[in-house]
C-alpha cells in the first residue's frame, strides 16, 4: 500500500506514461506531478521512445532539456495528441482548478491544441466542489487595482467573495512565464465554474483564469488503495 504524496505522484505519472505511444506528440505539464512524469518520460526516451514535447512552462522546458526530452514549441508543433498534467483540484465533471505554480496560461493553450488533455494528480486533489485552493487569476500588471475591483464584483454578481492576493515572489509580485500577475482568490466553494469562468473572462485586464472546464479527456488519481480513471472515454 502506498501512501506518501510523492509515491502517489509517481504512481499517477506511471500509469500516465502508459498513455504515450512513439511518435506522439506531446503537451508537458507543470508542477511536481508533471515533474515526476517528465522524469519517467526522459527514461524511456533513453531508451528509444520517439517523442517530442512542447512544454507548458519555462521551468518544465528546462527539465525537460536537463533530461535530454526532446522539445518543439507550440508555433512549431501547433496540434498535439495528448498533454499530460497536474492540477490543484479535480471537481465534477473533470473541471479543474490549475495555476498553483503560476502556468495556468501556457497549461491552458498547451491543452486546447491537444486532441487529449489528462490529468495526473494524487486523491487529495479530488473535490466535491471547486474552490477549496484559492483560484489563481493571471491579470495583466496595467490597471491591476482597476481589475482587482472587477473581478470583486464580478464574483459578487455570482454569490462569492473573499480574499483576493497579488502573488509574491519575496518583495516583488510574482511574474508569470508570460509578464503577467497573479491573483488568488480565495473565493471559497464554486458550485458554479462556467458561469465565474465566463464572467472572469469577459473582465479586459483578466489575461487567463485556472478554472479548466471542458478542457480535460481524463484524470488518472493515485490513491491509497491503487490508481483509478475518472471519465475515460474511448481514448482511454
Ligand atoms: C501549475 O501552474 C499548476 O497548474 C500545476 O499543474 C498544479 O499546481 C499542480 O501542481 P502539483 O502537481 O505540484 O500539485
Amino acid at each position: 500500500m502506498v501512501s506518501d504524496a510523492k509515491t502517489l505522484k509517481i504512481e499517477a505519472a506511471r500509469a500516465a506514461l502508459g498513455q504515450v505511444e512513439d511518435g506522439m506528440k506531446l503537451g508537458i505539464g507543470t508542477g511536481s506531478t508533471a515533474e515526476e512524469f517528465v522524469r519517467l518520460l526522459a527514461a524511456r526516451v533513453a531508451e528509444g521512445l520517439t517523442v517530442v514535447g512542447v512544454p507548458t512552462s519555462e521551468r518544465t522546458a528546462a527539465l525537460c532539456r536537463e533530461l535530454s526530452v526532446p522539445l518543439s514549441t507550440l508555433d512549431e508543433t501547433p496540434e498535439l495528441d495528448l498533454t499530460i498534467d497536474g492540477a490543484d483540484e479535480v471537481g465534477p465533471d473533470l473541471t479543474l482548478i490549475k495555476g498553483g505554480g503560476g502556468a495556468l496560461l501556457r497549461e491552458k493553450i498547451v491543452a486546447a491544441a491537444s486532441h487529449c488533455m489528462l490529468v495526473i494528480a494524487d486523491e487529495s486533489k479530488l473535490v466535491d466542489v471547486l474552490g477549496r485552493f484559492p483560484l489563481p487569476i493571471e491579470v495583466n500588471p496595467f490597471g491591476l487595482r482597476a481589475t482587482g475591483i472587477a473581478i470583486e464584483k464580478a464574483a459578487s454578481r455570482l454569490g462569492l467573495s473573499g480574499e483576493m492576493r497579488t502573488r509574491m515572489a519575496g518583495d516583488e509580485p510574482f511574474l508569470t512565464d508570460g509578464g503577467h500577475f497573479i491573483i488568488d482568490a480565495s473565493f471559497g466553494r464554486i458550485p458554479e465554474p462556467r458561469a465565474l469562468a465566463e464572467a472572469l473572462n469577459a473582465i479586459p485586464g483578466v489575461v487567463e483564469h485556472g478554472l479548466f472546464i471542458g478542457l480535460a479527456g481524463a484524470a488518472i488519481i493515485a490513491g491509497k488503495d491503487g490508481v483509478r480513471t475518472l471519465g475515460a472515454g474511448s481514448r482511454f
